[in-house]
């Protein structure tokens, strides 16, 4: 009994150092794998946009599977600025994202949230289930969410 106590308290600070250990990595996120996690994330949501936009073509019929896609856009564009921190741009690594971000940081966060306006509005249509109405609000959330930024603070395609 008491020398399995005892291998429960050197678990309990074996766990505790491996949790200490792997501190520094969680703190500062390296450049070039915050990039990459930006892009993907970048990609998830373009993902969700091409199955929303499956449905208002009518090429599937999951309506009701339109309001979800558009939540996951909307959270993830909560959380988009701090994808952007200062220098990690051409600086850091491949992206595509301008110095334009930085300088009109101000501009910047206005598009991110012109993100979650047109996304929240977007699941809220949604739930109409009417397909014409799914279609031409997905057309504001590309045109005005995701063009709006992309023209300004996003390098074209070399
Ligand atoms: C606030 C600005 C902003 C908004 C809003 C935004 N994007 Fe982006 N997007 C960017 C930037 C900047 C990049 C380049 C990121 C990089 O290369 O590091 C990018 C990259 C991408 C990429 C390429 C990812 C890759 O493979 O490298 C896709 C796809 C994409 N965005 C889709 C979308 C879609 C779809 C929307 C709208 C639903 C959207 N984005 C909204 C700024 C934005």
């Amino acid at each position: 009994m008491r020398s399995l106590k005892h291998f429960c308290s050197l678990l309990a600070v074996a766990v505790i150092a491996s949790v200490t250990v792997g501190q520094p990595t969680q703190a500062a996120d390296e450049a070039a794998n915050l990039i990459k996690y930006r892009q993907t994330t970048m990609k998830a949501i373009g993902a969700h946009m091409g199955a929303m936009a499956a449905v208002a073509k009518g090429e599937v019929s999951f309506t009701d599977e339109v309001a979800g896609h558009a939540h996951a856009i909307n959270a993830l564009s909560k959380n988009l600025l701090r994808l952007f921190p200062k220098d990690s741009g051409k600086e850091a690594g491949e992206t595509r994202a301008l110095p334009a971000i930085w300088e009109k940081w101000s501009d910047f966060e206005a598009a991110v949230q012109k993100l979650s306006d047109e996304s929240a509005k977007m699941a809220q249509v949604a739930e109409g289930g009417d397909v014409a109405a799914i279609g031409q609000q997905l057309g504001a959330v590309g045109k005005n969410g995701c063009g709006g930024c992309h023209e300004t603070f996003r390098a074209k395609q070399d």
